[in-house]
């Protein structure tokens, strides 16, 4: 491709993306790289003008540096095709302000009006704490008055700390936008496994029959990373996984897993499906709270063959800090389809893979068929959807083995996505940025999704703050998490599977 052309984008009179925090890892690592595989497909309308907004004193040129730098490094086509990087980059400056600054906006609004774009995104990559000001200032400073066109804001996870600020959030967003133009970011939900989770069940006609309490034991949602805290202390330190995935990934897959088939495929409909998947969860408080969860913390150990720090030891973490860095819990989904099934959740820090994945496990059949016991397992039918890494699905089988006895055991059948469709897929980032532009919110939170998952995740928090702990129960990374993990499936007869 000699040159990013103009198109037939449904916002063709341009764009400005104004980033704020563009001097952060997100903006470094997810969104430039996003942008720049965009750029290459020419998806992206034209003029696309992008304007970082940060306190760090750099200038258009060292932002310039930065984001090329950024994409250089992290784009997933490698090499990266230079002309259609500078073209990109062309279209690039820098407004060095605090967010709290009257200034900094007014400059950014005359940038715009100078620009003569007409649509506008603004996207918080800033630190939580930032949002609420951004929001406000975004308010007062009449970007209305820059060229008639849309205007939205994407707002990254965690929307709020607990349900009261995620509640005066909404309330500080929504003094400025109406609903649809909040694009409340999980990227679990730009993975192209995750979109393919209502693609398999409601593209087949086989599954969807057996999908329900009658022929499902129980399912279990695993997110595991191996990875440790990393340089995100300052953040995870306060959040925890409760807030940091629990509240969005875990609980958007399992909307996903358990949601009705939505009557169309609009984000009205996928999205009130999955909102009423939440509103049917159990909600656990107290001491339902304290026996349906089991977290702990990660202390030092082995992983790929290097030791890694005790959490306590990370930098930035406190050192009496009893924040969890996983946890497992059990909850009920009581609507007609689930009532009885439990979703085991978990996901932890410091374990041995990085590996998420859904598993359905089927019940049992009733064996005396062939006079002695199925070899394949109490249960042989598993479904397990491998949401990444070695992204694909496993079914699970008993098959008889070949030879004179009626001897059966597990076989698998397996689909692998870069097997059918070549190794190179569009990373969540890519999609969702896309979809903002085009004004699609399918794959973004609702206001009410987000208000369920937050009601449900603060009566977990408030059981586990009656306990005062001084110490987390603990596991050493690497390990498959804390034994406690394992009493506490099995308490009801279960076992969780390998990481
Ligand atoms: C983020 C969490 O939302 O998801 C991180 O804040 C986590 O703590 C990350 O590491 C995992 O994302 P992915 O796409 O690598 O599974």
């Amino acid at each position: 491709m000699s040159e990013i052309e103009t198109n037939n984008h449904p916002c063709s009179e341009g764009v400005a993306i104004i980033i704020f925090g563009v001097t952060g890892d997100l903006s470094r690592r997810k969104l430039m790289p996003a942008l720049y595989e965009n750029a290459l497909l020419n998806h992206l309308p034209q003029p696309f003008h992008i304007i970082g907004f940060a306190r760090r004193p750099w200038d258009d040129q060292k932002l310039r540096a930065e984001l090329s730098d950024g994409i250089t490094n992290y784009a997933r086509t490698q090499p990266v095709n230079e002309q259609v990087l500078n073209k990109l980059l062309e279209h690039t400056c820098y407004v060095e302000s605090p967010f709290e600054e009257p200034a900094g906006y007014t400059l950014l609004r005359e940038i715009l009006s100078g620009l003569g774009v007409k649509n506008i995104l603004f996207y918080l990559a800033t630190p939580p704490g930032a949002y609420a000001t951004i929001a406000e200032k975004i308010g007062q400073s009449n970007f209305e008055s820059c060229r008639d066109g849309w205007r939205r804001i994407v707002v990254e996870k965690p929307f709020g700390h607990d349900l009261i600020s995620a509640q005066a959030l909404d309330k500080t967003l929504h003094s400025v936008f109406q609903e649809d133009q909040i694009y409340r970011m999980d990227h679990y939900l730009g993975k192209e496994t995750v979109q393919n989770i209502l693609a398999f069940r409601f593209g087949n006609g086989i599954f969807e029959p057996l999908w329900n309490r009658n022929n499902i034991d129980h399912i279990q949602i695993t997110m595991a990373e191996s990875e440790g805290v990393g340089t995100r202390a300052g953040y995870y330190d306060h959040a925890g996984v409760i807030r940091d995935v629990f509240q969005n990934h875990l609980l958007q897959l399992l909307s996903l897993t358990a949601m009705e088939a939505p009557a169309v495929f609009s984000p009205k409909a996928v999205r009130d499906e999955k909102v009423k998947v939440l509103n049917s969860i159990n909600v656990i408080s107290g001491d339902t709270a304290l026996k349906n969860t089991f977290r702990a913390q990660y202390v030092s150990g082995t992983i790929n063959g290097a030791r890694v720090p005790s959490y306590r030891d990370e930098p930035n973490v406190a050192p009496d800090s009893v924040t969890e860095t996983f946890m497992a819990a059990r909850l009920f989904v009581n609507n007609w389809r689930w009532a009885g099934v439990p979703f085991y959740l978990r996901s932890g820090k410091r374990l041995p893979k990085r590996k998420t994945e859904i598993a359905i496990q089927f019940t049992q059949i009733p064996l005396t068929l062939f006079g002695q016991r199925n070899l394949a397992g109490e249960a042989p039918n598993m479904l397990v959807l491998r949401i990444q890494p070695d992204e694909g699905i496993t079914l699970f089988l008993g098959a008889k083995v070949p030879g004179g006895a009626m001897r059966i055991e597990p076989v698998e059948m397996r689909f692998s996505y870069a097997e059918a469709f070549g190794d190179s897929h569009p990373e969540a980032y890519e999609r969702l940025l896309l979809d903002c532009l085009q004004g699609d919110a399918t794959l973004f939170n609702r206001r009410d999704e987000v208000g369920e998952a937050c009601h449900l995740t603060q009566e977990i928090i408030d059981a586990w703050e009656t306990q005062g702990l001084e110490n987390q129960p603990i596991y050493e990374a690497g390990t498959q998490g804390p034994h406690g993990a394992d009493d506490f499936i099995m308490r009801h007869n279960r076992h969780w599977r390998i990481i």
